[in-house]
């Protein structure tokens, strides 16, 4: 079991927190997106501002009321979330990456509908999606950091594990090669996690200290266990 929260323990505190999941345009109404439902960044949103933090939410497709003492800013594509967090981060002590970031975008975005006849030579034809990669936002974050100790950087892995290679494993491969402070190690699969209510996850300290085992509990009682390890890692 963890520690329980200190009330007014994140008091003065900055925190930039993104959530939900990008949409990558393809044309004026469609995308390529993702089944984040935003509620895991939200519920850290709430729990940072009940426990006294300032709060900035930078929220990709999130249809839930906004946290109370929250602010909050919209975006779409992976592209615009990467522009905000680089508008906020200098403001933050904390940033923590609970966003589902599309790995890959359309590489041409068609600034008129594609018709299901797109090939007049070939009026059957189905069209080829060329895609591109997306910029690691938090990877990026960890660069620009360079030696600097602020902010402090939190990040997400949602694994399903592969044959012969454990969640956990996955999970610590991914926190070494992003060098970031935490690592919150999601179990995810048809079933679980996504859109949820309850959750349970590893956290991992990139420090090498022993992290965190968390759930299943609701998304709230998640979010304070990581926020009690960030403000350690922040102290
Ligand atoms: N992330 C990001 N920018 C991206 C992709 C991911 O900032 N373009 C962040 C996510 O917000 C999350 C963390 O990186 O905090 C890990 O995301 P994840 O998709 O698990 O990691 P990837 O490095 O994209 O690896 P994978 O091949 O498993 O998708
Ligand atoms: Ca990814």
């Amino acid at each position: 079991k963890w520690e329980t929260a200190a009330p007014g323990d994140y008091t003065g505190w900055r925190v930039l927190i993104t959530a939900g999941g990008t949409r990558e345009p393809l044309d004026p109404v469609r995308f390529l997106g993702n089944r984040s439902s935003g509620k895991q960044g939200y519920a850290l949103a709430a729990r940072a501002a009940a426990r006294g933090a300032l709060v900035r939410l930078i929220s990709a497709n999130v249809s839930l009321p906004t946290p109370e003492g929250v602010e909050i800013e919209r975006v779409e594509s992976a592209l615009e979330m990467q522009q905000a967090v680089r508008e906020d981060v200098g403001w933050a002590d904390l940033v923590i990456m609970a966003a589902a970031v599309a790995d890959f975008r359309p590489a041409a975005y068609a600034e008129n509908k594609i018709k299901k006849t797109h090939d007049a030579a070939d009026p059957e034809a189905a069209p080829m999606i060329a895609l591109e990669r997306n910029p690691d936002i938090l990877a990026g974050l960890v660069a620009d950091r360079g030696e600097a100790t602020k902010p402090v950087i939190v990040g997400f892995a949602a694994e399903t594990g592969e044959p012969g290679r454990s969640v956990l494993e996955l999970g610590a491969e991914k926190l070494a090669r992003k060098g970031c402070d935490l690592l919150v190690v999601n179990e995810v699969g048809a079933e679980k996690t996504f859109g949820q209510d309850e959750n349970t996850v590893h956290i991992l300290r990139g420090d090498g200290q022993p992290g965190l085992d968390a759930g299943p509990a609701s998304k709230d009682e998640i979010a304070d266990a990581i926020l009690n390890l960030a403000i350690k890692v922040m102290a």
